[in-house]
């Protein structure tokens, strides 16, 4: 990934999350981002991560991340909570925005699920400074998770924002549905971000009531899709070898299964190192890397989330 080099400013040590501060290690300017955005961090392990920015006001100054420890962490949280220090030099992408407030006069709804809260503190900022109505409901599964407790219960959000802490999953669905209830049926907008089964909660809620058009929510990866069921076969057409890619099991890790090397960073198709030249047949595109046009050509694909519409894929390998 190529990207701009920034300096570590700060660490703040809250519970399980580590808050980082990030400025441009020349000194200029980082580039400019709205609520919901987040940034590809290429860390000191080489490691591709993706994280939300936080910041209280979008500034060319500093960029804010926070980091949750996770015990099964893949090596990205773990490095930033072990290895990163002040000083430490991270390469950043450029921030990218799929999760983005929508123009609406109406009630905006945010639902965050644990450390998830990051972009929508973003976009509770965002709609406090456009004097928009809205609400931020905050489920954690206890008090001392609350990593930004200065802001959501003591500072400047505290009265648009109600924490839930340590609430069942059933009791958070309850919840949810009287929040929502609160809500016109019209012109209200909700987004989420969490954990899936959190999400999953929100949206089959939020789809009942204001209509699937008007839920969002947080993904950086690609989703999965029942398509993940079907088995095709890589052709390589330069080694003249068949690869099987059974139910279940991604491309990219059956390339790697038969001693073909790929570059490989994210593994969750946001990045494009893994990007694979096709030569004959339909991928199913899942990653977020493609452009539309990109994706209609059909010239590449992702192998580390993506499949084949068509049961043999042809690859320049
Ligand atoms: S490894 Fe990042 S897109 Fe495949």
């Amino acid at each position: 990934m190529t990207g701009m080099d920034a300096v570590i400013t700060s660490i703040e040590e809250r519970g399980d999350v580590r808050i980082f501060e990030l400025r441009a290690a020349d000194g200029s300017a980082l580039p400019p981002y709205h609520a919901g955005a987040h940034i590809d961090v290429t860390l000191g392990n080489g490691q591709i991560r993706q994280y939300s920015l936080c910041c209280r006001q979008p500034s060319g100054d500093s960029y804010r991340i926070a980091v949750k420890r996770d015990p099964k962490s893949r090596g990205g949280s773990e490095w930033l909570h072990q290895e990163a220090t002040q000083g430490h030099t991270l390469t950043l992408g450029e921030p990218r925005n799929a999760f983005s407030l929508r123009p609406s006069t109406g009630m905006h709804l945010l639902f965050a699920g644990g450390i998830g809260v990051t972009p929508l503190l973003s976009m509770a900022y965002a709609l406090q400074r456009a004097g928009q109505p809205f609400h931020l409901a905050y489920f954690i599964r206890s008090e001392a998770e609350n990593a930004f407790a200065d802001e959501t219960q003591t500072g400047p959000l505290a009265g648009h924002v109600v924490v839930f802490a340590g609430l069942q999953p059933q009791d958070n669905a309850a919840r949810i549905e009287a929040i929502m209830q609160t809500a016109p049926a019209s012109e209200t907008t909700v987004y989420t971000c969490g954990p899936t089964p959190f999400m999953d909660a929100v949206i089959a809620l939020g789809t009942t009531r204001f209509g699937a058009s008007s839920v969002h929510k947080e993904s950086f990866g690609a989703a999965p899709t029942a398509a993940g069921a079907a088995s095709f076969t890589m052709r390589l057409v330069r080694s003249g070898r068949d690869i099987d890619v059974p139910a279940g099991s991604s491309a990219l890790a059956c390339l790697h299964a038969a001693g073909i090397a790929i570059d490989c960073s994210c593994e969750v198709g946001v990045c494009g190192t893994c990007r694979t030249v096709v030569l004959d047949g339909r991928p199913e595109h899942l990653d977020s890397v493609l452009s539309d046009a990109e994706r209609q050509a059909n010239a590449c694909f992702m192998p580390c989330v993506s499949r084949s519409l068509t049961p043999v894929l042809y690859l320049d390998l």
